[in-house]
């Protein structure tokens, strides 16, 4: 594996459609040995976004996997012409899931159920979405990019402190579902660091989809398991809910701002429309330094009115009237921004909708590229770290709880203390409003391909990492900067112990902010750059995880 390699022949590069090299990031180190290996075998972006989905969902049970969901964004490069493609494989409400379905009969909403155990489970979509990818995208066989997946489920993997710290999150649920603690626990408790996870159901399965595509998974005897146990643990899916199960194709949302095209996630994802209100937002406010506490109050204030627009006004556009068109207008960015004070906070009370939020915690995002300029970004979830902690007998599959993404209660708020209203009500077939933003940045010099797990903070931290790759800066500083976050409620600043010096921390109070550091770092973003009047390519994983990012050289 070679670090940071440069290939100095502009004049060759400039004649070849793309970087010549591949670059993949990934929160695994396995996961990044996939998407390479998948690469080398002949296999194009597509192929190996396919092996880095499939494989995190087996190394990273704690963020995504068959059982969960998540959005692909693509960049296609035909030769001159590039396409930009978003696959939207969101879990969906079962059919028989309302609105008040967390209520109790005193009309109370229930936390327990919408986080723990098959209730708080959405219809799964990434099987969908891999075999999709391999139908319509990639150039070898679904079982030719599903066998490292394989290999990693039967092989296994090594526990990690990642695993353990996003464990003991969940360990008194995982306790409660006895296939969740024989595979994940051990004694009923966290495993040690190091001992091995392997998953021997999961990798049947797997291998159930790689031989009869959709069918392995949503049809046959996985679907019957599947539905078995979910019924028999209180759960509401149905075969048809299977049947109906499809990923959607989307327009990505697209602007410009900072002398780059933004490409980002569209709804059901708050993200692109959030980033396009705070991006050409802050480019009408007169221009503060990067980092400094006219800069910060910028954006925190930007972060605020698009957060209340989040909790307002988004939700499954195909369900719910959402006016992105507006929404996304440099027009209405200038609108937000005007409304700043430059001397004073603007209270969140004073924008409507008070309300008392807390914060949550795991999901997974990579970036690669393969040699002919083919991207994805990718982010995928079963929502809370180890989802909904219920994993179906026989099958491997551990659920998703991303029903809790959907506001079930317009006086409370989620786990990520996000509120919500009428727009993110449940309703069958409908999905939950996300913060998942995958995004690219690209112009006639760079492209720019990043992401991250994190809850309500996703959309910031993508933000934080653009404003940096904007600034020309080397993308180990995207993925390592300290992060700062406001999400309209609570009304105060979110902080990494790092982000604020002394000083700027009190200029900030002195405007009327209040701080509050959340006790750990977040996020693990995985970001790289293809700079392309240099001919480099550069991948960074965050240093907060435990991920691997590697560009090598194609190897024929
Ligand atoms: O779609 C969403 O916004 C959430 N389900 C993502 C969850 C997440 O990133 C948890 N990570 N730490």
């Amino acid at each position: 594996m070679l670090p940071l390699l440069a290939l100095t022949l502009a004049g060759a590069l400039q004649a070849a459609p793309g970087p010549g090299q591949q670059a993949v990031a990934t929160a695994h180190p396995i996961a990044t040995e996939a998407a390479h290996q998948i690469l080398d075998a002949g296999g194009n972006a597509f192929d190996a976004a396919i092996a880095a989905a499939a494989t995190l969902g087996v190394v990273e049970p704690y963020g995504s996997g068959i059982g969960g969901g998540g959005f692909f964004l693509l960049r296609q490069a035909n030769g001159e012409a590039i396409d930009y493609r978003f696959i939207d494989a969101r879990e969906t409400a079962p059919q028989l899931a309302g609105r008040d379905l967390y209520r109790n009969i005193s009309g109370e909403v229930q936390r327990d159920p919408a986080i723990n155990g098959p209730l708080a489970a959405g219809i799964p979509g990434l099987p969908a979405a891999l075999v999709h990818l391999a139908e319509h995208y990639g150039r070898l066989p679904l079982s030719q990019s599903l066998a490292p997946a394989i290999d990693a489920a039967e092989q296994g993997f090594a526990v990690t402190s990642r695993y353990q710290a996003l464990g003991s999150f969940r360990v008194e649920a995982m306790r409660r579902d006895p296939e969740t603690a024989r595979l994940f626990l051990r004694d009923n408790d966290i495993p040690a660091e190091g001992s091995l996870i392997q998953q021997p159901e999961l990798a049947q399965t797997l291998r159930a989809l790689a031989e009869q595509g959709r069918a392995g998974f949503y049809a046959g005897p996985v679907a019957e398991q599947l539905l078995s146990s979910v019924q028999a643990a209180g759960g509401i899916w149905q075969q048809a809910d299977l049947d109906n199960y499809q990923v959607i194709e989307r327009q990505p949302i697209r602007f410009h701002s900072h002398g780059f095209e933004v490409i980002s996630a569209p709804l059901p994802s708050a993200g692109g429309i959030a980033l396009a209100g705070i991006l050409q937002g802050l480019e009408t406010l007169p221009k503060a330094q990067p980092g400094s506490t006219a800069w910060t109050h910028n954006l925190v204030e930007l972060m605020r009115r698009t957060y209340r627009d989040r909790a307002t006004l988004l939700g499954d556009g195909d369900f719910v009237p959402v006016p992105v068109e507006r929404l996304t207008s440099a027009s209405y960015a200038r609108e937000l921004a005007s409304q700043i004070d430059p001397q004073r906070a603007t209270p969140s009370s004073s924008l409507g909708m008070p309300k008392v939020f807390s914060e949550g915690s795991n999901t997974t995002h990579f970036s690669l590229i393969d040699a002919d300029g083919n991207a994805v970004a990718a982010t995928l979830s079963i929502n809370l770290p180890f989802g909904a902690a219920f994993t179906v007998p026989g099958t491997g599959v551990l659920l998703n709880n991303e029903m809790d993404d959907f506001a079930a209660d317009p006086d409370g708020v989620n786990e990520y203390g996000l509120a919500g209203g009428e727009a993110n009500a449940i309703a069958p077939g409908k999905r939950p409003l996300s913060s998942m933003t995958p995004t690219l940045l690209e112009n006639d010099q760079q492209l720019a391909v990043l992401g991250t797990p994190g809850g309500s903070r996703i959309i910031t931290m993508v933000l934080l990492g653009s404003l940096e790759a904007i600034d020309g800066q080397p993308v180990e500083r995207w993925v390592s900067r300290p992060r700062f976050h406001h999400q309209y409620l609570p009304d105060h600043i979110q902080i990494e112990q790092a982000a604020f010096s002394p000083q700027q921390q009190a200029d900030l109070e002195a405007l009327g902010h209040q701080i509050r550091p959340v006790g750990r770092d977040y996020g693990d973003m995985q970001a790289l750059l293809w700079d392309k009047r240099r001919g480099e390519l550069s991948a960074a994983s965050d240093p907060r995880g435990v991920g691997q990012a590697s560009v090598q050289l194609k190897t024929d």
